[in-house]
């Protein structure tokens, strides 16, 4: 798998490193509250797996499963909820943790989901942002790694279901983005 990239941007040390970080910033932010997260599924699990367990807080864990890509490199804009009821989250502290905010798509949608049921706060925290103009507009409160334009694989990111599982994130090669399914 490690030749299908064309580099990795960060490797393990580097991950762990940053998610030391933020969680003590959460932890700090939340310590008096008591916290919801949401994990957006699949391409959070290693993130929310890794960070959770630097926070040493009395906290929940929902997870919402989305789906935006259909194994395309682009979102489709269109944002389909997996699951039928949502959380039960009234009044609540909410954490939406996510792989990547790429145009916005997805966690634009997962917001507005969430604030019908009426939380008390909402927070996104995201491992990677894209720096880009953004289809719909999303401000992340936590961000790992600012990152450019480019495809990622890796710890957790996919691309057709694949490379989820490597420890590392790296950029793929633009050749196999382009190949027939
Ligand atoms: P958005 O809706 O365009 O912001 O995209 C968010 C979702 O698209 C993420 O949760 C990922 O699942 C996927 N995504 C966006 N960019 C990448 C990438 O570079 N690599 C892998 N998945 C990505
Ligand atoms: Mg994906």
């Amino acid at each position: 798998m490690r030749g299908d990239l064309e580099r990795v941007l960060f490797d393990e040390p580097a991950i762990h490193r940053r998610l030391d970080d933020i969680a003590a910033q959460i932890s700090n932010d939340y310590r008096e509250r008591e916290l919801t997260v949401i994990a957006v599924l699949h391409g959070s699990l290693m993130f929310v797996a890794d960070l959770l367990r630097r926070i040493p807080l009395p906290l929940k864990l929902e997870c919402l499963s989305v789906a935006s890509y259909h194994g395309k490199a682009q979102t489709s804009g269109e944002v389909i909820f997996k699951q039928v009821t949502l959380p039960d989250i009234t009044g609540r502290d909410i954490l939406v943790l996510d792989d990547i905010l790429d145009s916005g798509h997805t966690l634009a949608a997962v917001r507005e989901t969430l604030e019908t049921a009426r939380p008390h706060s909402i927070r996104i925290c995201v491992l990677l942002s894209k720096k880009k103009q953004r289809t719909r507009k999303v401000n992340a409160d936590y961000v790992g790694f600012e990152i450019d334009d480019e495809f990622v694989v890796g710890y957790g990111l996919d691309f057709r279901e694949r490379y989820r599982n490597l420890p590392y994130i790296g950029v793929l090669r633009k050749e196999l983005l382009v190949q027939p399914v």
